[in-house]
């Protein structure tokens, strides 16, 4: 184990010697406080065009309208099924909401492998359907687990990706849940530009074992918007840093062009991961960045997405390793088969690393495991490493974050903007530093601002059934109100294909 004598003595001839290099290497990914704020504007106007009539087809930033008006009230109750895809894992919960005061929420909750092969597909529609058949069949089992495949309980579906959609009552609906792209590690043909809650009705159909009523698809930082909601009504922001990143908010109708009606507000999931897909992060990416872009399973797009979440922090460390190693600057110059192994480092290794009392063991016992033979020095410069990616990334997104603040600042009219954001992820759960460093900055970004920042303690899943619940109450509601018309969109690019 590294001592703290041992420790020190390593850092002082880590700082003679190498740090001035790796500050070399790394330079361009230490983002001054200038450079977030220009990126926080830069972001600024991405939401503006992706809102505008007239900007908004070729806006990177998609903007999409969620059809969520409002947060929980509490008032919501009722026993769902919530599926959740496109996570660090899948799972399906079941979810009571009760008017009890003490424990309001009660859940169960089962992770399900997904196949690799069913996840990136392989060129055929089957693979497509494959996906759905495999979702029908684990929740075939997990009805049978619970013992209510005789009931016809609601469903809420926390679908990770980009969708349009025409409205969140799929149940009023039926259909209208449009996939536009697959991220992050998933690529199964044939799914996009279709509709998501008919193939997954599709698939149940075909089972003909048991009966569900989908009643929302929601993306999870809605889900992850709606829970915190339901604990703290100031919630108007949810944001997710995992395998992807992105982020919703509460935007004012009158700047959402794409949907009718000027009167109060609407959840808007900005799909941050794919800003800089237009070329407006040019200046900042990497020769890192870029080879992480080249190796993906989607060249060019989702670019911040790539610069910081989890699917990729591993990986940006690793490449970063290999370059030091092979100009002598780590490891003596050793490069073993497994350091030019693809995905040999992850993001929860990074996270392991960047502890402030084991790090530095882990460290060694991580780059020992790739056949390097590291020195002390050389553990102290991969943890050197290893913080200013893992830094680089809760600062871009401290200032997409920032942007969005802003906004709503504005919006309101007010000199201090008071409010919370709800976030969840395993890279800022995981992460030791992760929190507290985006929040510093974050706070520096927006000054005038007091923000409270919430985790979402048991995941977007419980958000579906948030949103299911809400839903039921809306629809009850508005078949009272008859306030239909409240929902219908402007834009035909909304309407089913
Ligand atoms: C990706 C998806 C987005 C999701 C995010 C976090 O960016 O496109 O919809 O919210 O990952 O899971």
């Amino acid at each position: 184990m590294i001592n703290s004598k041992r420790y020190k003595t390593a850092q002082a001839r880590l700082q003679k010697r190498d740090s001035r290099l790796i500050d070399k290497y790394l330079y361009s990914m230490r983002l001054s406080d200038e450079t977030l704020k220009d990126i926080m504007n830069r972001f600024r106007r991405e939401m503006e065009d992706g809102l505008g009539h007239g900007t908004n087809p070729t806006a990177t930033v998609k903007m999409l309208p969620t059809f969520v008006r409002s947060i929980p009230d509490g008032s919501e109750k009722g026993d769902f099924i919530a599926l959740d895809l496109g996570g660090s894992n899948f799972r399906i919960l079941r979810v009571k909401v009760t008017q009890d005061k003490k424990q309001p929420v009660q859940m169960e909750s089962q992770v399900y492998e997904t196949p690799d092969d069913i996840i990136h597909g392989s060129g055929t529609q089957v693979r497509a359907l494959e996906l759905f058949d495999h979702v029908a069949e684990c929740l075939g089992d997990f009805m049978e687990k619970q013992k209510i495949k005789d009931k016809k309980l609601p469903v809420g579906f926390t679908f990770s990706f980009p969708c349009a959609q025409s409205n969140v009552l799929e149940y009023a609906a039926k259909t209208g849940k449009i996939i536009l792209t697959w991220t992050k590690k998933f690529k199964a043909s044939g799914v996009e530009g279709t509709d998501v809650v008919k193939l997954l009705n599709k698939a149940i159909k075909k089972r003909g074992d048991y009966e569900a009523d989908i009643m929302a698809v929601v993306n999870d930082t809605v889900g992850t918007m709606m829970t915190c909601g339901f604990d703290d009504q100031r919630c108007e922001v949810g944001i997710i840093i995992g395998t992807g990143t992105n982020a919703c908010y509460m935007e004012e109708m009158r700047h959402i062009d794409q949907v009718e009606g000027d009167e109060g507000r609407m959840c808007i999931n900005t799909e941050w991961g794919a800003f800089g897909d237009d070329g407006s992060l040019e200046d900042l990416r990497t020769e890192f960045d870029r080879e992480i872009d080249r190796g993906s399973i989607n060249p060019g797009k989702q670019l911040f997405e790539k610069m910081a979440s989890g699917m990729y922090m591993g990986e940006l460390v690793r490449l970063i390793l290999v370059k030091m190693a092979k100009e002598g600057l780590l490891f003596e110059g050793r490069i073993t088969p497994e350091l030019l192994t693809k995905g040999k480092i992850e993001t929860k290794h990074v996270s392991a690393i960047e502890k402030t009392k084991e790090g530095l063991k882990k460290c060694m016992e991580i780059l020992t495991r790739l056949g390097v033979e590291p020195s002390d020095e050389d553990c102290l410069a991969v943890q050197h490493v290893c913080t200013i990616v893992s830094f680089r990334s809760a600062n871009l997104i401290a200032a997409t974050l920032g942007g969005i603040l802003s906004r709503l600042k504005e919006n309101k009219g007010v000199a201090r903007l008071r409010t919370t954001v709800g976030i969840d992820g395993s890279l800022y759960k995981m992460h030791p530093q992760y929190a507290r460093r985006l929040h510093k900055m974050v706070r520096r970004l927006v000054p005038d601002s007091d923000v409270r920042f919430l985790l979402s303690e048991s995941g977007s899943g419980k958000g579906a059934a948030m949103v299911t619940a809400w839903c039921l109450t809306c629809l009850k509601c508005m078949l009272l109100q008859k306030a239909f018309s409240f929902f219908l969109p402007r834009n035909r690019h909304f309407h089913e294909t």
